[in-house]
């Protein structure tokens, strides 16, 4: 049985860039149409530079900003505008880890109480289940129960990001989106973080959208996988055939620029180009050693080869 969890549809995200004293307002176009299904028990890793809208998407996602275009449904129920009755259940089916979960836990209060609140905000539970649960949920991420008096300065950054996880996974959300999780983390401390997402997910069914600019930290729990650059999705596909056989030259370099993945290295040339003044045609073209004249004059569509989705002229040549 699968269950669809979050289906988005060209979501796009726009920002209006103030430039000071008698210069127009630009506009900076964030996230430019990205489309996925997720369901129940998987993972979605998101990956890309610095920059290509990764936390914009995780916003949207998670319903802290409207997007500017296109569908999100979650649980099935329009997440856009959704109906008055049903805001809150979304509201709550749907949590957000972030990478420095040390600026979103308030310091003064202990760790028990930063469980339970989501609890008294989502729920009617009386105070002594709303308690249980938390320390239920203490175990379950693998802190022992004398933690749920300590304060949030009293962890490693380790034992916080579980911490981070436990606090959102106390509203029983069906969608949990990870926003580099374990990018402040040290390598040894990342692998058991990513462990610990991958038996939560196996015991409670969650569904991950998974964001790292790491390939090698997204590999450990996407079952697909969505590479972007500029806004834009450069390629979507299966982990496995991601890995084996990327379409696309930006996700060839990626792969490349990642140690320990046991590919030839490469080296991406040239800038980042500005967000504000994106190359025209395909955006990547100005750092592609493919590029053709083609790329330069003409947008390539997000489309389907081999099961997989890319947007590049030239994939087959790739395939
Ligand atoms: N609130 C905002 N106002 C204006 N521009 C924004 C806003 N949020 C993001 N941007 C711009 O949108 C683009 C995408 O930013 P976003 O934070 O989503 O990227 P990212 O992939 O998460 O990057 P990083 O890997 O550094 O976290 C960037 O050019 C960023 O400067
Ligand atoms: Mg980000």
């Amino acid at each position: 049985m699968s269950r669809i969890v979050a289906e988005a549809h060209g979501l796009q995200q726009t920002y209006t860039i103030r430039r000071g004293w008698g210069r127009a307002p630009a506009r900076l176009q964030a996230v430019d149409g990205v489309s996925f299904r997720l369901e129940a028990g998987r993972t979605l890793g998101v990956v890309g530079e610095s920059g290509c809208g990764k936390s914009t998407l995780a916003r949207m996602v998670t319903l802290i900003e409207p997007p500017a275009s296109g569908q999100l449904q979650l649980l099935g129920l329009d997440a856009v505008q959704p109906p008055a009755a049903e805001r809150a259940r979304l509201r709550r089916a749907v949590q957000l880890v972030f990478q420095n979960p040390y600026g979103s836990l308030n310091p003064r209060q202990k760790i028990v109480t930063a469980l339970e609140t989501p609890l008294a905000i989502h729920t009617t539970l009386p105070a002594a289940e709303r308690r249980e649960r938390a320390e239920a949920m203490l175990a379950r991420v693998g802190l022992r129960p004398e933690h749920a008096q300590r304060y949030p300065h009293m962890f490693s950054g380790g034992q916080r990001q579980r911490i981070a996880i436990a606090r959102a996974l106390m509203p029983e959300p069906a969608l949990l989106v990870a926003d580099e999780p374990v990018s402040a983390l040290d390598v040894s401390v990342q692998a058991q973080v990513l462990n610990l997402l991958a038996d939560l997910q196996q015991q409670l069914g969650l569904a991950y959208l998974f964001i790292s600019h790491d390939l090698a930290v997204v590999r450990h729990l996407s079952d697909e996988v969505l590479v972007m650059y500029l806004g834009r999705v450069m390629e979507h596909a299966p982990k496995s055939r991601l890995f084996a056989r990327p379409l696309h030259p930006y996700t060839r370099a990626l792969l490349g620029s990642t140690p320990g993945l046991g590919r030839e290295p490469v080296v991406l040339t040239g800038e980042l180009p500005s967000p504000l003044a994106p190359p025209p045609g395909c955006v990547f073209h100005t750092r592609c050693p493919r590029a053709q004249e083609r790329c330069r004059l003409e947008r390539p569509a997000l489309r389907s080869l081999d099961g997989t989705q890319v947007a590049c002229h030239f994939a087959e040549e790739s395939a």
